[in-house]
């Protein structure tokens, strides 16, 4: 695929669209299907680089994984909670983040060593999020000095329950030790300083895991059997960002995203969206199996800036640079605060979110945990999306209200998480090359 986009400035969205399979679930369904006794079969699977990141390393690791075929039909033979081997091979998890913070948790336990490693992105993450607490738990792991993958875990024997309030609000730390916890002697819990995504909490209970939610504290009995399951995965949330973002900004847009996850642990972009005025309709809503989905409507709408309520920032943080985009375009000004996390990404999104705005003539003004942004008018030009795909789809949708073109470069990232975006975006309307 193109490494960047060029993209003719106006358009705007109109019809029915399909995005592609929800990230974190999809690696959970090949997580959780491999440790399960049976055959899983989960279709809606998103073939993204991130997930196949994921089902490689389960590979390694002796699991015996069919698909992604052409209908996004993957069958996953589970080896069961014991079954796992060492892998021949160092970890390579790519560029994602999710694979190795879950993952860590899993082979944490394991009575075999294991090394994880992957991109120039993930290799900068912190890490020390996950490994301190696995390590109270009795693991043993090694990052580098600076806290960061490679991630070299040693074998152990089992590993003790703890009860581990979260500094942060991560529901990769909350799934990490949820994991790890299917692994210890006695009741490990979880307490999150916020709610974040409890995908991880709704799919245990799917392979008959029990886990105990109550508020902010999720809780799971060690040694449980997962059963094998059949799942469907819903659109993800975070991909239909981005057109939920581009018809609310391009006049005359009416599009339809069909089948889109509406866990209310990941809605919040929509919430936010409307608390700046944009017009947006959930119909047809339904379940596929724990999750929630329904159809989004999406029609053009004037915005206006709002500071984001705290709350919501969890519920939306891989949405942010789609957001900020949508800010731009909104009367007035629009501030977001309380979300340092949004540094330590795929890229530093408020740097280089601020770097890209400021360049295609936006007024937008970095702090340590967020951004303001005043309304303006996009001039187009180039910006570079730092190897991160959701800045890169963010900056494309941009040029339906900008003045010029914008070519957006070093996109090729924008295949971990949605293949096949360009194709999409024009059939909605964006008059986007590459
Ligand atoms: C994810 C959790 C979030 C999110 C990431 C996917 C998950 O990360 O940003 O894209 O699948 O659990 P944090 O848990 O670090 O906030």
């Amino acid at each position: 695929m193109s490494s960047h986009y060029k993209i003719d400035p106006g358009g705007k969205m109109t019809g029915a669209i399909h995005v592609p399979g929800d990230k974190s679930i999809s690696h959970r369904a090949i997580m959780l299907g491999a440790l399960a006794d049976g055959v899983t079969e989960i279709d809606g699977f998103l073939n993204g680089e991130d997930c196949i990141a994921t089902i490689n390393a389960f590979r390694s690791l002796g699991v015996t994984i069919k698909g992604p075929d052409d209908r996004s039909h993957v069958t996953v033979h589970g080896v069961g909670l014991y079954g796992l081997k060492h892998s021949p091979t160092i970890l390579d998890l790519g560029n994602s983040g999710t694979s190795m913070r879950l993952l860590s948790g899993i082979l944490a336990a394991q009575p075999f060593a294991s090394v994880l490693t992957g991109d120039e992105s993930l290799l900068q993450r912190p890490m020390q999020r996950v490994t301190q607490p696995l390590i109270g738990m009795g693991a043993k792991i090694e990052t580098t000095k600076e806290g960061t993958a490679p991630l070299r875990i040693g074998a152990v024997s089992g590993l003790n329950a703890i009860h581990f309030e979260m500094p942060i609000a991560s529901a990769q730390v909350k799934s990490c030790l949820l994991l790890a916890g299917l692994y210890a002697n006695g009741t490990t819990c979880v307490t999150e300083p916020a709610i974040t995504r409890d995908h991880t909490g709704r799919m245990l209970e799917t392979f008959a895991c029990p886990v105990r939610r109550e508020g902010n504290t999720a809780c799971i009995e060690g040694r449980h059997r997962l059963k094998a399951c059949s799942l469907q995965i819903p659109a993800d949330i975070s991909s239909a960002a981005f057109f939920m973002v581009g018809a609310s900004i391009a006049p005359g847009s009416d599009l339809v995203i069909e089948g889109v996850g509406m866990n209310p642990t990941r809605t919040g972009v929509i919430d936010i969206l409307r608390l700046m005025g944009a017009d947006i309709m959930l119909t047809n809503q339904r379940d596929y199996g724990a999750e929630p989905v329904a159809d989004i409507r999406v029609r053009h709408a004037p915005l206006h800036g709002i500071d984001i309520p705290p709350a919501l920032v969890p519920l939306a943080i891989d949405e942010f640079p789609a957001v900020f985009v949508a800010a731009a375009c909104a009367e007035g000004e629009t501030v977001l605060a309380g979300a340092h996390e949004l540094r330590v990404k795929e890229s530093d999104r408020i740097q280089v979110m601020a770097d890209g705005l400021t360049r295609l003539g936006i007024n937008a003004e970095p702090t340590d945990d967020g951004l303001r942004i005043q309304s303006g008018r996009f001039r187009g030009g180039e910006v570079n999306s730092h190897g991160d795909h959701r800045i890169a789809m963010a900056f494309s949708v941009a040029a339906l209200r900008a003045t010029a073109a914008i070519t957006v470069t070093d996109c090729a990232n924008v295949a971990t998480s949605f293949p096949g975006f360009a194709k999409t975006a024009r059939k909605a309307g964006l008059l986007i090359q590459g």
